[in-house]
């Protein structure tokens, strides 16, 4: 899991490629690095973040690496780029060679001095091995002798091209006016170019300065559409926020509005099955339990959630399913993994995803884009909130279309989600509230969430969110099973953090609020009713909304709760320690 970059043109490369790094920092951050041809191949690479690289040399060709380590532990020996035995071929790599032990033992017979412990490296001495006089011919053909996931580039002292392949591993292609772009996500060169062509798995690409040609790995030439992106370089910034979360927090009432916008016009959701399979891991899991939830309740099937690492090794089950992933980056393994899984068993498969033309798209028979914008921050937020937006949609056509819901009750649905931005913005506006309650649990150790029904996901959120970017140990349960254990950890002053929307559980959330009272914990009850503010040591008001829709409105309130609290314990919270934004291994 990493992002590469690669430039060629007429700019300082030097600039290009640091600037491009910094913008794919959230797909790894544990080494960085970079490559430029001038009178040779110049490297600079080291452990730790590239603001470490001290780049004294420049040209107009290079290629750059930010890595997340996966092979070799993160030293300065390990970190991208990494050339043959003599230094005329660099290449950065993106993935797992599957077959690299294999490899490698025939190039080291053959005299090849491997100087890291990566899976990467066989890449440069393959090329160095079949090279003979062109780059692109020998990347052909050692393209095909890899096995395993790559986004690669790579180029030669001698030659002005940059070749690259891509093969589960995402890579997009930046078309420019006497220059062009390399990169595994769009905001690295968007400073530069808004002309795109994403790659599909099984394609190479050549870049000159002065074209950009598409072949399959057989050598014959694709045609490939041009795209224009609408977003520009300063949704990908911070917009004066201090850290991308907190930023992509605050753009969830468009996120939602622009998803649903998007939704409107669909018309393409008429499909045949009995059951649901919802497959997915961490944030989008949490969005996958909501959905069973909104399905149930409004279609009357059953549900199923996976973890897609799980999912991954069930058995084989013939079942008249829609199978179901929910990815933000589209570019999740397991997810991946599940998803080819699912195809395997003939189920019917759609994907929700956040990102144009990612992995998982090439993998389902339908996709449903949510458009919340690149989300930076490593925590999912607003791509949850948009996932979830979409899940609704999805619901409520399904019900509508079965005739689960007759017209007057799929109106006011769907006027209740049209509401939904404006109720996000109602509930940020308590965010100095907010502030005042992690002020006081970011000095406990522990922290717990509970809810029920279709607010249970979202305690389970909550948590996430919290031990993810404050590293406080927190637990999520659903309040009707604490008794059944979880009981015994309350004790005085442990902070319960309690979802009460007035739903047919409302009357047992106050009991379970009571239980814990009772036991000394400091409750922070969520609830748009006043009445909760008597059973709780702090209150903090939501927006009334329909009660299906509550998780909107309590995820945003969690989602402020664990940011605070990870700001005020001074933590790292865009890049936490050990986590990447797109987990692209199992
Ligand atoms: O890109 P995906 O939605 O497939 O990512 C799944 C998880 O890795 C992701 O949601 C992770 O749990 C987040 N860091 C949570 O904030």
């Amino acid at each position: 899991m990493c992002g590469i970059i690669g430039y060629i043109g007429f700019r300082s490369a030097r600039e290009v490629l640091l600037r491009g790094l910094k913008r794919l920092e959230y797909r790894g951050y544990d080494s960085a690095g970079v490559a430029i041809v001038n009178e040779g191949i110049k490297i600079e690479k080291r452990r730790g973040y590239i603001e470490k690289l001290k780049v004294n040399f420049d040209g107009t060709l290079g290629i750059g690496h930010t890595r997340w380590a996966t092979h070799g532990v993160p030293e300065d020996r390990n970190a991208h780029p990494l050339t043959d035995c003599h230094g005329k071929i660099a290449i950065v790599h993106n993935g797992i060679i599957e077959n690299h032990m294999e490899l490698k033992n025939e190039l080291a017979e053959k005299g090849h001095k491997f100087l890291s412990d990566t899976d990467s490296e066989v890449i440069a001495h393959l090329l160095e091995e079949l090279y003979e006089g062109d780059l692109k011919k020998a990347f052909f053909r050692m393209i095909k002798k890899l096995k395993g996931s790559f986004a690669i580039a790579a180029i030669h002292a001698d030659e002005r091209r940059i070749m690259a392949a891509k093969m589960e591993s995402p890579l997009v292609v930046g078309i420019g006016d006497h220059e062009n772009f390399i990169a595994s996500d769009i905001p690295a060169f968007l400073e530069y170019t808004n002309r795109v062509m994403v790659l599909k798995d099984g394609e190479i690409c050549e870049l000159t300065d002065d074209f950009v040609r598409i072949y399959d790995f057989e050598g014959n030439k694709r045609d490939k559409k041009v795209k224009k992106v609408e977003w520009s370089i300063e949704n990908a910034e911070k917009s004066g926020y201090e850290h991308f979360m907190l930023k992509e927090i605050f753009e969830q009432p468009r996120a939602v509005d622009e998803t649903l916008h998007s939704l409107f016009s669909r018309n393409d959701m008429n499909f045949d099955f009995s059951k649901v399979i919802i497959v997915a891991c961490g944030t989008s899991y949490h969005a996958g339990l909501v959905g069973k939830y909104i399905m149930e309740e409004l279609l009357h099937i059953p549900v199923e959630v996976y973890y897609a690492s799980e999912y991954r090794y069930r058995p084989n089950v013939r079942d008249n399913a829609l199978a179901l992933f929910i990815t933000q980056s589209g570019e999740t393994a397991d997810t991946l993994g599940a998803a080819k899984k699912a195809r395997e068993e003939g189920l019917l498969t759609m994907a929700i995803t956040n990102v144009l033309g990612s992995s998982i798209t090439n993998y389902v028979e339908y996709v449903l884009y949510t458009h919340a914008g690149p989300e930076i921050g490593v925590a999912a937020t607003k791509t949850f909130t948009a996932q979830l937006a979409s899940l609704y949609y999805f619901a409520i056509q399904q019900a509508k279309i079965r005739g689960m819901i007759g017209m007057r009750r799929y109106r006011e649905l769907i006027n209740g989600l049209r509401k939904i931005p404006y109720k996000i913005e109602n509930t940020l506006v308590r965010e100095r509230r907010i502030i005042k309650e992690a002020e006081k649990i970011s000095k406990k150790r522990d922290i717990f969430f509970i809810a029920r029904s279709i607010n249970y996901p979202i305690a389970l959120e909550g948590a996430l969110k919290m031990k993810e970017i404050s590293y406080i140990h927190a637990e999520g349960y659903p309040a009707g099973e604490l008794k059944h254990g979880p009981l015994a950890l309350i004790s005085s002053g442990v902070p319960v953090i309690a979802l009460a929307p007035l739903d047919r559980t409302y009357e047992k959330m106050l009991s379970n609020i009571k239980e814990v009272a009772a036991r000394g914990a400091y409750v922070i009850g969520i609830s748009s009713q006043d009445e909760v503010e008597k059973y709780v040591n702090s209150w903090i008001k939501v927006p009334d909304v329909e009660p299906i829709f509550s998780p909107f409105v309590n995820v945003v309130v969690l989602q402020l709760l664990a940011y605070h609290t990870a700001r005020i314990l001074g933590r790292e919270i865009d890049k936490p320690r050990n986590l990447a934004k797109s987990v692209t291994v199992e």
